[in-house]
């Protein structure tokens, strides 16, 4: 049956070469090569997608423009989980229709979540008649025949209702940074939460074979990367429908058995599966970094049970003390849905509460937000938008007690930083700690970017610390 799959999906980007060539056949006649613009909204996925984006349309014969005026094809990569960031997407692409009347060859699309529900595509072909294509997350691997479409026939296409979610290798990819990369260890999501869209925008879940992996990571080793993240909606569920043999734990492991100088992190971890193994495999790898991230959502079990997270207070509660004793100097990190339909002031205190008791070093928090077609979109929900923001606001001060606290614990400490970029125009580099903790420091040593450096934290503010080297 695997074999079957690899055949299909080698067959699939194979069948993109014709699509390729004579794209770029076309593109050649330009008097000058097109230029490629691509946005990211959304999350880290996204983020990995628009490399995969890129790195097609680099094959295709486009460079890079340094702004969305220099473009010949722009594409907005967006997100859908709250309406904000899906009104956002929408005003920029209202702001594309003058750059369409000035360069009558640029070509503009819309992909990913916003565009995988029906509903948008319809607002889309109605309000925004300059867009030129649209195409959900899984047809990542058809930009070549999707431009190639637009190019030669001068037709707009709207791909929303071709649900293939095989898995598909090979699609060029071009990496935004030298020295942090991700590697997408499975997709989709089966978890269905509530008030969660991805699972009907990204599909279900599916992991990719572990000998991928493997060859990506070894690959972007010996390319020098010092610093792996392996991303997926649920990353801890990896290879539960048994594609693999292979759970979470054991791809961390045999991860951190390749050779060579380099971390791992990972997101997104679902609570409820954060196994034994997984934390004692973590607490055995010096190479996997101190930091998980651990969206707990709502502090209160009846909300969680409203939201389908599978998980108790206690029992979330229970994952972080086995994580904390098991390996003392990890950093924890959530995210918290404020204002969840029926949360009491009761709910929310169990929220304040858990925060208070956990220590997070970052909270993302956000006002719920429904989203078309969720169950709890259907729910009765009668807190009011301002009880709501004053709900985050309260969030927001506690979180910063115990971030002052935590930050504070830093001073005249030495902490290991990856350095990250060079020095600003104020002479501070940015790095970050194992725990994933924003360092800015000083330094008179010579080329670090790239490199390990200790640094002595001095100073603090709500984000991040501050030192110099040794
Ligand atoms: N409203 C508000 N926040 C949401 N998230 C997901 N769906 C919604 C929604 N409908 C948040 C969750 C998730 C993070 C990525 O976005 O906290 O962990
Ligand atoms: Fe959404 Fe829940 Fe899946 Fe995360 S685990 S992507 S919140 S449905």
């Amino acid at each position: 049956m695997a074999n079957s799959n690899l055949s299909e999906n080698t067959a699939d980007i194979k069948n993109q070469e014709k699509y390729t060539s004579r794209v770029r056949t076309i593109l050649e006649k330009m008097p000058f090569a097109p230029k490629y613009y691509i946005a990211t909204f959304g999350c880290q996925q996204n983020e990995a997608d628009s490399e995969r984006l890129s790195g097609t349309a680099q094959s295709l014969g486009y460079v890079k423009a340094e702004n969305l005026e220099d473009a010949d094809l722009i594409i907005f990569n967006t997100c859908a989980v709250r309406e904000h960031a899906e009104l956002r997407a929408l005003s920029k692409t209202g702001q594309l229709k003058h750059l369409k009347e000035k360069n009558k060859n640029l070509l503009i699309g819309l992909w990913g979540c916003m565009v995988s529900q029906e509903k948008r595509v319809e607002d889309i072909k109605h309000k925004y008649p300059y867009v030129d294509f649209v195409a959900g997350t899984n047809m990542l691997h058809r930009l070549p025949e999707i431009l190639c479409d637009c190019l030669e026939n001068d037709r707009r296409r709207y791909y929303v209702d071709e649900l293939d979610y095989s898995i598909v290798e090979g699609v060029p990819v071009e990496r935004e940074d030298k020295i942090k990369a991700y590697v997408s260890i499975m997709y989709g999501c089966d978890n269905f939460c509530t008030y969660c869209v991805v699972p009907y925008v990204r599909g279900r879940e599916r992991s990719r074979k572990k000998e991928d992996i493997l060859n990506e990571v070894r690959s972007l080793v010996s390319d020098g990367y010092k610093e792996i993240t392996l991303l997926g909606q649920n990353v801890n569920s990896y290879g539960k429908k048994g594609e693999e043999n292979c759970d979470f734990a054991t791809l961390v492991e045999e991860i951190c058995k390749i050779d060579g100088d380099f971390t791992l992190r990972f997101m997104t971890s679902h609570p409820k599966d954060v196994s034994d193994r997984l934390i004692e495999v973590i607490k055995n790898n010096p190479k996997v970094e101190r930091h998980f991230h651990l969206p707990v959502q709502s502090g209160s079990t009846r909300i969680l049970k409203e939201m389908n997270r599978k998980y108790s207070r206690e029992g979330y509660l229970e994952t972080v003390k086995k994580l904390k004793s098991a390996i003392p100097d990890i950093v924890l990190t959530t995210d918290i849905i404020v204002g969840f339909p029926g949360e009491t002031n009761e709910d929310f205190e169990e929220t304040l509460s858990l925060v208070k008791e956990v220590g997070y070093d970052s909270v993302f928090s956000f006002i719920y937000s429904p989203r078309p077609g969720t169950p709890a979109s259907k729910m009765e929900d009668d807190t009011g938008d301002g009880e709501k923001t004053e709900r985050m606001s309260k969030l927001l001060s506690l979180h910063r007690e115990n971030i002052t606290a935590i930050n504070k614990s830093y001073v005249g400490k030495t902490v290991r930083v990856l350095c990250e970029k060079g020095a600003d125009e104020k002479g501070f580099f940015t790095g970050r700690t194992s725990g994933f903790k924003l360092v800015k420091f000083q330094s008179q040593k010579g080329d670090i970017i790239g490199k390990y450096v200790d640094v002595k934290i001095d100073s603090f503010g709500e984000s991040l610390l501050r030192g110099k080297t040794e």
